[in-house]
């Protein structure tokens, strides 16, 4: 069965991010394609330390923050999507802790499991920031080689108490489209 990772970066795990990224599950399922999300709340994420362990080790040197669990469940995923809040204009900080450290060892163990693999960012925020968030996450998709569909908006939306989201209507459309176009590139490059 043909699988999406989703990551929530938010600490949140009934938060706004995670109620986008549970809609945006629900379509991807609804295309055949199965789907699980992963949260990094609770998980003390270490930034990269540039040590090059990964090259040998062929996984991260931090073995004691779930990260290299996400690793091994991305191994065999066919997309990747992450969604996190904006911060202060920029996606929350242990998103881009994980995923740097997810592509560092994705490029320098020679494994190169993010390639092809197909997905984007999603972001919720209360006001503004969130189009920078979205180019900030996705450099992280370029270099990895992974193909990102769009939909009719960017993959935004506005919210700020637990539960504001869901009454972005237009946003959560964007993102269930977005979800929509993911299975449905997967189901086409897989086949
Ligand atoms: C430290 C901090 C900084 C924030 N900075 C921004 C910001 O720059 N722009 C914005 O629109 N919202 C900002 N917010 C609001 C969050 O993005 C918003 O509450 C969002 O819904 C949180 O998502 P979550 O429920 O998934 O955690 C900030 C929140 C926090 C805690």
């Amino acid at each position: 069965m043909k699988k999406v990772i989703l990551l929530n970066g938010s600490p949140r795990v009934n938060g706004n991010t995670n109620y986008l990224l549970e809609e945006c599950k629900k379509s991807i399922e609804e295309n055949g394609v199965d789907a699980e999300i992963v949260q990094l709340a609770g998980k003390n994420v270490h930034s990269c330390i540039e040590c090059l362990k990964c090259a040998e080790l062929k996984r991260c040197v931090f073995n004691d923050d779930g990260i290299n669990d996400i690793i091994e469940k991305l191994k065999t995923a066919d997309g990747f999507i992450i969604g996190a809040p904006v911060y202060y204009g920029t996606a929350r900080g242990d998103i881009m802790s994980a995923i740097q450290r997810i592509g560092y060892v994705s490029a320098r163990s020679g494994l190169n499991y993010l390639q092809h693999k197909v997905g984007g960012p999603i972001t919720v925020g209360r006001r503004g920031g969130h189009t920078a968030t979205i180019q900030e996450m996705l450099m992280f998709y370029f270099i990895n080689e992974m193909i990102v569909p769009g939909s009719n908006y960017w993959n935004i939306a506005f919210g700020r108490e637990i539960g504001a989201v869901q009454e972005d209507k237009e946003g959560i459309e964007t993102i269930k489209r977005f979800g929509r176009n993911v299975a449905q590139l997967i189901n086409k490059l897989k086949d």
